[in-house]
């Protein structure tokens, strides 16, 4: 019997998704992005060689497997082109064959880009921490009906006349609202009818392709980007992506029926980590740069290397959040989790796990209804001994430490969820495969 299969953050994003998508498309005929854009920064390690995806399906590695980016995706054809010559520099085959893209994917055009930077700006100290790719200005213009699609790029004069229109909106914004220089419609053109020639041949109806796969029995896997509490309506707002990142989103994102989705892999990092702006209860602050803060913090942050696969800002840590977990696993139908970077625990004399949050004096097990709430929340923690030896390429959960077993078998009994994959380094092969999502 076939499967699809949808995998999600559950937490800030960068929980370790593209490593995982990587692993199990060896079952895999086609991988489906269907939401965000090149904010992502997904990494994938194989016999030490390193490739961080941002756009392109992390499927396309494995030479059978056909990548396709759906229409819930905001396309930016400067980083497609820009990724495929990367891929293209490190031999991988047939990446322009194997990828295909939706026409109804909306297109980041530059404006987007510096509406993004402009609008940060302005906000000051209340800045969200976005990628600055544009992402949100471009869903905004697909949800106001005024943004360009990739399918628009197949004529040129409807694309000019469209792409006109729209400028004259944002320049003016630009110009009168953040002050900032205009943007020239015919360089815009020009430089979006030259890109138009490599995205074009690669339009296809994925839809179709989606529900083609389906009919032929073949395995197919979602690829989330973020993680769910970047959700544009369930996240820490407006501390959050414009997309919905969670498991619905791969419905929505890509034409698949609510009831054709098999299994949700949560994605669970072993901590916690966030970047950009916004509450985060559990964090242990540390400062990087002027080597200063929570000892504890600094030690996730040196061994997990939480440095940005998009921007190379330092990701805050902090403790593992069974409170916001458990809301997350809800909200995505979480089947079974994949917990990732245990590893990085190694070195630690205890570890906790934050079960419930003091609020305005009060107890609570589930999410703060606003931001605010967040920022004043006190995590209340349970203590686990460490393991302190190394778990790195552990080759079965029985030659796990105890105590490494204990906190896995803790994070179970708290989430009512198996741990169905675990991994406890980043390459292809550190990881232990319990219960295959294409078996279950
Ligand atoms: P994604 O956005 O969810 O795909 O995650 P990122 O690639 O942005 O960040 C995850 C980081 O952790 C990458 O540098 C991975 O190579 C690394 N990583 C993934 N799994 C593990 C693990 O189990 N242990 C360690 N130490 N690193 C891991
Ligand atoms: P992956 O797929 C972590 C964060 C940004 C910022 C907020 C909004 O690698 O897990 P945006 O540019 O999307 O408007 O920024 O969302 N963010 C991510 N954080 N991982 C990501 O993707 C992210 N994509 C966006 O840092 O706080
Ligand atoms: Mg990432």
């Amino acid at each position: 019997m076939s499967k699809n299969v949808v995998i999600v953050g559950t937490q800030w994003g960068d929980e370790g998704k593209g490593k995982v998508v990587d692993l199990i498309t060896d079952r895999v005929s086609s991988v489906v992005r269907f939401q965000g854009g090149h904010n992502a920064g997904h990494t994938l390690v194989i016999n030490g060689n390193k490739t961080i995806l941002h756009l392109i399906p992390s499927g396309i590695l494995r030479r059978q497997v056909e990548c396709l980016i759906a229409h819930g995706v905001v396309l930016s054809m400067s980083a497609l082109i820009k990724e495929l010559s990367e891929l293209s520099a490190i031999g991988v085959k047939e990446v322009h064959s194997r990828l295909k893209i939706s026409s109804g994917c909306p297109l980041i055009m530059p404006y987007h880009v510096v509406l993004d930077k402009a609008r940060e700006l302005k906000r000051g100290k209340a800045a969200i921490g976005t990628t600055g790719n544009g992402i949100g200005p471009a869903y905004e213009d697909k949800v106001a009906r005024r943004g360009l699609r990739v399918g628009d790029l197949l004529n040129t004069q409807v694309f000019a006349q469209k792409l006109k229109e729209v400028m004259e909106y944002h320049n003016f914004v630009l110009t009168h609202y953040y002050a900032v220089e205009a943007l020239d419609y015919d360089e815009v053109l020009a430089q979006s009818l030259e890109q138009a020639q490599t995205v074009v041949p690669m339009i296809t109806d994925v839809t179709q392709k989606i529900h083609q796969h389906i009919a032929n029995n073949e395995n197919i896997l979602f690829e989330g980007a973020q993680g769910a509490l970047l959700d544009i309506d369930q996240g820490t707002y407006p501390f959050v992506t414009s997309s919905n990142t969670t498991s619905g989103g791969a419905v929505t994102g890509s034409g698949v029926g609510v009831m054709d989705i098999d299994y949700v892999l949560g994605i669970v990092k072993a901590y916690t980590t966030r970047v950009g702006g916004g509450p985060f209860p559990t964090e242990l602050v540390y400062d990087v740069e002027a080597d200063k803060g929570d000892a504890i913090g600094k030690v996730l942050g040196t061994a997990g290397r939480e440095f940005g696969a998009t921007t190379g800002r330092q990701r805050r840590c902090g403790w593992l959040d069974m409170v916001t977990l458990k809301h997350s696993f809800k909200l995505n139908s979480v089947t079974g989790i994949c917990l990732t970077k245990l590893d990085v625990l190694d070195s630690l004399d205890t570890i906790k796990i934050c079960v419930a949050y003091e609020l305005n004096g009060k107890q609570i097990t589930t999410p703060p209804h606003d931001v605010q709430g967040y920022a004043d929340a006190k995590p209340i923690y349970i203590e686990i001994p460490g393991w302190k030896t190394s778990t790195v390429g552990i080759d079965s959960f029985g030659n796990l430490p105890q105590q490494a077993q204990d906190y896995i078998y803790k994070i179970e009994e708290l989430s009512s969820l198996p741990v169905d994959i675990l991994s406890t380094g980043p390459d292809r092969n550190e990881t232990l495969i319990l219960n295959h999502p294409f078996d279950k």
